[in-house]
């Protein structure tokens, strides 16, 4: 029977390509208000403010480029075809941009706008928004950014049971999993791998668990993404031969 390995990468991943992540000391939520810039009330209240956040970010990315870490889990897919869930939480196209066709982005995705209308999804590349932005397939100007808010719903969340069902081992690379809940994946399999290089405690809402999220984990491999990279690599090719 094929083995298949379940991946789900948080902005840690991203974070040695220069794109900050959100919790961090330098995080995105240290600067911005996420319920003012990444929350659907957010959005009702200031749709300028929020837009140009969206904006902002999305021409951020344009001169950032996949690291070690990206590569490793584009040379993954192709070497193992149908034995990899590439799940992200990131908006970012840098795994495509290494090379992954199968990224199923849990939280949308930076360069796409959404037609509110019609639910038509389309490519803007690095440029902002403009004002006059509409639709190209229904021609409505009800247009936004294609990245998930809180308090609406992710669609892509219906793959994240199928992954579980579907794989043998799970890894988690560089997500503080504090909007995904990776501990409760982590203990749907035997086997299992965290990539972090910070030790964190293991909190939800309903309080502390006084336990490290990577004693949950049957591997933890402490080091950044990109410097993991060739020891994760080599880790998921053994276990999915
Ligand atoms: N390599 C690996 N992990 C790293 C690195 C690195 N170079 N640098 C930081 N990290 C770790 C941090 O220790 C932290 O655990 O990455 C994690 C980043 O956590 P968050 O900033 O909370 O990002 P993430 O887990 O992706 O957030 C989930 O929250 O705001 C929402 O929609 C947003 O998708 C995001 C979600």
């Amino acid at each position: 029977m094929m083995k298949k390995a379940m991946i789900l990468s948080g902005a840690g991943l991203s974070a040695e390509s220069g794109i900050r992540t959100f919790r961090d000391n330098d995080g995105l939520w240290e600067e911005y208000d996420v319920m003012k810039v990444c929350s659907v009330q957010g959005w009702e209240e200031d749709r300028k403010l929020v837009t140009q956040f969206y904006n902002d970010r999305r021409k951020d990315l344009a001169d950032k480029k996949p690291n070690p870490a990206h590569f490793a889990l584009a040379r993954l897919e192709k070497r193992f075809p149908g034995q990899i869930w590439n799940l992200t939480q990131n908006v970012d196209d840098l795994l495509e941009r290494a090379g992954c066709e199968n990224v199923i982005h849990l939280h949308g995705t930076l360069r796409d706008l959404r037609c509110e209308a019609c639910g038509h999804v389309w490519d803007i590349g690095f440029r902002a928004q403009r004002e006059d932005e509409s639709c190209p397939s229904c021609g409505g100007r009800n247009v936004r950014h294609n990245v998930v808010m809180f308090g609406e719903p992710a669609p892509a969340y219906r793959f994240i049971q199928k992954a579980i069902d579907e794989s043998d081992l799970f890894v988690a690379i560089g997500t503080s999993g504090q909007v995904i809940d990776i501990v409760s994946i982590a203990t749907e399999f035997a086997n299992s791998i965290l990539v972090n290089p910070n030790r964190e405690m293991y909190v939800t809402m309903f309080g502390s668990h006084e336990r490290y999220i990577d004693e949950y984990f049957e591997t933890y491999i402490r080091k950044k993404a990109g410097e993991a990279a060739a020891e994760l690599e080599e880790r998921i090719a053994r276990f999915l031969k």
